[in-house]
């Protein structure tokens, strides 16, 4: 397809409502005038195209390719090493690749530095907690939208009025991000002291206020207990309804991946094993002997 073509259906899904289901014809956007056949011109908001990585003698990338459609929750998975930190860095780009390309709606992410991708709608966490402990909850989350207040440094020294409105503003929406994660009781408590599960939770609620489109978690039920694993999932998922976010979930706690992922994405040193309906993957000889197997 050509690109104005691409563009053309890109600002049509974004403005407007829920596709139409008509026999096996698909009219994709109520008033998009282009009718296709399933499957055929389905255009990913992340295309992740050819990527290879290299460090020193280590191939931590091996060519690299899967898409991820608008609102799918796609997990992640393979043993230590096998690349995923890895690729979560050039997404949001700490790492530059060796070789290949990485497109979101449409737009060159590598062209991107770390700065830019979150005003476009990419927002990554961390493996280890990148909260501050010293800090209560609500800024901890508040912290989450600094790249898009227009406050500069000067005014912000000064307290000029407008930056006063600006932070009551962004209060007001971390406020809503910790309610609608049900974090309100803690919002003034120092970060550090709380349960490691709060803690995973006000992460969230961080991003959330960041106005993300694609979120990047990279092992975030890490160190949580059972009850609190599934609590962050149905957190994860409820998320992504009420906000059709998109979600590239990196993650060890299988029955988590499993119970949230609408498509997996299996590496093993650097290279995809296998990509498609979880269901489908988990059952190939080849990741079960790589990685599910053994865990
Ligand atoms: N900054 C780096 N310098 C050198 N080697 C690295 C760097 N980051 C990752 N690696 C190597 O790349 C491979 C993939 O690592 P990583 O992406 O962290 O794997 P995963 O997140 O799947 O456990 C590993 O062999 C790791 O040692
Ligand atoms: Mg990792």
């Amino acid at each position: 397809m050509p690109i104005w073509a691409k563009k053309a259906q890109r600002i049509n899904q974004r403005k407007l409502a829920l596709p139409v289901q008509a026999g096996n014809l698909r009219i994709r956007w109520a008033s998009c005038l282009c009718v296709e056949r399933e499957g055929v011109q389905r255009v990913a908001l992340l295309e992740v195209s050819e990527i290879s990585v290299q460090f020193g003698g280590i191939r931590a990338l091996d060519d690299l390719s899967f898409t991820m459609d608008e609102g799918q929750i796609l997990g992640l998975i393979g043993p230590n090493g096998a690349g995923k930190t890895t690729l979560f860095n050039v997404v949001s780009r700490i790492y530059d690749p060796t070789a290949g390309s990485v497109t979101f709606d449409g737009q060159d992410l590598l062209a991107m530095s770390a700065h830019e991708i979150s005003r476009v709608g990419v927002y990554r966490t961390f493996q280890n907690l990148a909260l501050w402990p010293g800090m209560s909850v609500i800024e901890n989350v508040m912290v989450g939208d600094h790249t898009n207040t227009k406050a500069n440094v000067i005014s912000s020294a000064l307290r000029l009025p407008s930056m006063r409105k600006e932070e009551n503003e962004l209060r007001d929406r971390a406020w809503a991000a910790l309610e609608e994660i049900g974090l309100q009781d803690v919002a003034y408590h120092p970060a550090a002291g709380l349960p490691f599960g709060t803690l995973k939770r006000i992460e969230l609620a961080r991003a959330l206020i960041a106005n993300p489109r694609l979120i990047m978690l990279d092992e975030p039920a890490s160190g949580l207990t059972h009850q609190e694993v599934d609590s962050l999932a149905q957190d994860i998922k409820g998320l992504r309804d009420r906000h059709n976010l998109t979600i590239l979930l990196v993650e060890h706690h299988m029955r988590m991946v499993l119970g949230i992922s609408e498509k997996l994405v299996v590496l093993n040193f650097g290279r995809k094993i296998a990509d498609g309906d979880p269901d489908v993957v988990r059952n190939d000889p080849e990741v079960i002997e790589a990685y599910l197997g053994s865990s």
